[in-house]
């Protein structure tokens, strides 16, 4: 084991004179946890088929299935429950969240929807004709859904670091310009109608982009009219990496990089059940008047009225309030600072996971676990399931799974990375939780030699990893 100091570990790192750092709030409400027995877990997981998507949240101990929509509000946000307007039409919370993202991010136009996905649709649907290419920093499963379903092809055109678990290169979410510049001279740029830039990058493991690459990645489309669309889900994470490690921005007001960082793009779409603090509600913004008209058209058929697209007003307030706690440089500090006090906890044992932490969890090297299974016996949703069957922590698969079949062939993807993601709910869970699910990861780790892969027996047609059943191969 290595040596790692108590201080060390609570310092997240930084210099030995710093004290340690704490989160800057108190707990007001708490809600039990769900203790189970190892063979009450062995029968959840056969009934889920080994896929933790489908274990009821009742069997779960800890859950890092996501940070979607499983932050925790506060008190401030509650009370703003309270002054949600219900009305059909005009809810004075849309316009406190039109202009608190007006505000905060800098985007003109608002059009709220009922989540990430939601925003993605009617962009794809606005701006993709079909034969088009879409070009991004990897793939998110939702947004490249939606992309394909109206036509494109997408193309990833990520920094070659993002593919490697180990290279410790500080913003593995960088777009590799010559790649982009590759594919425009190949397609053309009519057939590209904007440039997908995501921030942090999911699948990556919560990597970041540097402002200076995405000013250059500005100044590249510029010079062929192509826009930008921000994944802004985690832009605020995005812009504390970029505080910490980027010259010219080092200590800098996450807030203010947030602005500048939108400014470089035309628009995004967003899952507010991330960054901001909130279990529901998204939206999609833009500066172009005639992409806004358009999708305050269409939001009306798929999500709500454009003054509600989906969300209760009383969502919309939370949401609005939910941005600016986010945009506090303490809360984030400490909210990345967890993520990074497991990592260092996993370290301590040589446990194999992606590398520098990224923003929102951990994300376990399934192939460096089981080096024994083939990726087709699908060694991270193997990991995940025992993870579960150890302790009852819930995890999720980010591997062949999620990247699902190539639409032309049929044949599986194969992404480089096998991955387990270890993700943290904002605001949820103590240091003391973090402790024990290094624990089971270390135990899980201990068992490696003997886990069997796994057989597919249901694979539903899209977004398979949701909602696919899997069987273990015998051993
Ligand atoms: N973009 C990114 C980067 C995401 O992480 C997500 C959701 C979406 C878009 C879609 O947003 O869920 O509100 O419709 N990510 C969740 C996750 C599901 O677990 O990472 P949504």
């Amino acid at each position: 084991m290595k040596e790692h100091s108590f201080t060390s570990l609570h310092t997240m790192g930084q210099q030995q004179d710093r004290r340690s750092w704490a989160e800057p709030y108190k707990i007001k409400a708490v809600e039990p946890l769900h203790l189970t027995t190892r063979e009450q877990r062995g029968k959840a997981l056969a009934e889920a088929g080994y896929n933790t998507f489908l274990l009821p949240s009742r069997d779960v101990y800890i859950d890092l299935l996501t940070d979607s929509g499983t932050n925790a509000m506060s008190d401030r946000q509650w009370a703003g429950l309270m002054l949600g307007d219900e009305a059909y039409a005009g809810s004075e919370n849309f316009y406190h969240l039109e202009e608190t993202v007006r505000e905060c991010y800098g985007y003109e136009y608002l059009v709220p929807t009922h989540q990430g996905r939601g925003a993605e649709n009617i962009l794809s649907s606005v701006l993709i004709k079909p034969g088009d290419h879409v070009p991004g920093n990897m793939y998110f499963t939702t947004t490249r859904f939606h992309q394909e379903r109206n036509g494109a092809t997408f193309h990833d055109v990520i920094v070659d670091e993002a593919h490697d678990t180990s290279s410790l290169f500080e913003f593995k979410g960088n777009v590799d310009l010559d790649k982009l510049q590759r594919l425009i001279d190949e397609v053309g740029a009519d057939k590209i109608p904007y440039v997908c830039v995501a921030a942090t990058v999911n699948m990556a493991g919560g990597q970041p982009i540097s402002m200076a690459n995405l000013r250059a990645v500005r100044e590249l489309t510029a010079r062929h009219g192509i826009p930008i669309y921000l994944d802004a889900t985690r832009a605020m994470e995005n812009a504390l990496f970029i505080s910490e490690r980027e010259d010219g921005y080092l200590g800098k007001p996450i807030a203010e990089i947030l602005k500048e960082f939108c400014s470089y793009t035309d628009g995004a779409t967003m899952s507010g059940k991330k960054d901001p603090i909130v279990n529901i509600g998204g939206w999609l913004s833009t500066n172009d008047r005639e992409v806004f008209e358009e999708a305050r058209n269409l939001v009306v058929v798929y999500e709500g009225l454009h003054t509600y697209g989906g969300m209760a007003g009383r969502d919309m307030e939370a949401m609005a309030i939910g941005i600016r706690e986010a945009l506090n440089d303490d809360y984030m500090k400490s909210r990345v600072g967890q993520v990074r006090y497991l990592g260092l906890l996993l370290e301590q044992w040589d446990i194999p996971f992606v590398k520098p932490v990224g923003g929102h969890g951990i994300f376990l090297d399934a192939r460096g676990f089981y080096p024994h299974l083939d990726q087709e016996q699908f060694p991270a949703q193997m990991l995940a399931a025992q993870l579960y069957l150890d302790s009852g922590i819930r995890s999720m698969e980010r591997g062949i799974v999620s990247a699902g079949r190539d639409t032309v062939t049929g044949e599986h993807h194969h992404p480089k990375l096998e991955l387990v993601r270890l993700t943290i709910p904002r605001r949820v869970y103590t240091q003391a939780h973090m402790d024990v699910v290094a624990e089971s990861v270390k135990a899980c780790f201990d068992q490696r030699a003997s886990v069997p892969g796994l057989a597919m027996t249901y694979e539903p047609k899209y977004l398979r990893f949701f909602q696919a059943r899997f069987e273990p191969l015998p051993t």
